[in-house]
């Protein structure tokens, strides 16, 4: 139960607090000081590395989510801010799917072609979608950690 917990906060720590880096601190470093011929690569690596971590996360929160819940309580008894935990790291997992497999593929392939407008505007939606599930990621730590103590 304690390595399953360490290994759901690493996952947590690592897809949050990447979030949290990327829209707070570079997000607005990379756009006062590059144009976007340096500045849309730059995402487009710096993304490409932080998603193979983030792909990596959501198993291991996954697999230790569940590991714990059976362990814990049983699948089919779950308390309710569990069932929430779950349920908003669904959305939050299908909202990075989304991410990854369109705007992000969209500023790949236009970075490649250079049109330097259309990856503007990829990495314009990524922007929005990272926001939305940091602000999820957020909750859904608060969530746990509050439904845990209140349980
Ligand atoms: C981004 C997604 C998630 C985040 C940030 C997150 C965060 C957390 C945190 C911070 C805790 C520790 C709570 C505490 O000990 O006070 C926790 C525990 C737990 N999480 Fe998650 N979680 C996520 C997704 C999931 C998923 C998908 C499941 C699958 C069912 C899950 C199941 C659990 C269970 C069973 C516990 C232990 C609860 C207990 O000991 O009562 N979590 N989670």
């Amino acid at each position: 139960m304690r390595v399953a917990l360490l290994i759901h906060l690493l996952g947590s720590i690592i897809w949050i607090g990447g979030m949290f880096f990327a829209y707070v601190a570079l997000r607005p470093a990379a756009a006062r000081l590059l144009e976007p011929p340096q500045r849309l690569p730059l995402w487009r690596d710096t993304l490409g590395r932080f998603f193979v971590w983030v792909w990596i996360s959501i198993a291991a929160i996954y697999a230790s989510g569940f590991h714990m819940l059976a362990a814990a309580y049983g699948l089919k008894s779950s308390p309710p801010y569990v069932l929430t935990m779950f349920g908003i790291a669904t959305v939050m997992t299908v909202i990075f799917m989304y991410i990854y497999f369109w705007p992000f593929k969209h500023l790949v392939r236009h970075v490649e072609s250079s049109s330097w407008k259309e990856a503007g505007a990829a990495l314009n939606s990524i922007r929005r979608l990272v926001a939305v599930n940091l602000l999820l990621g957020i909750a859904t730590v608060v969530v746990a950690v509050t439904g845990g103590l209140l349980a």
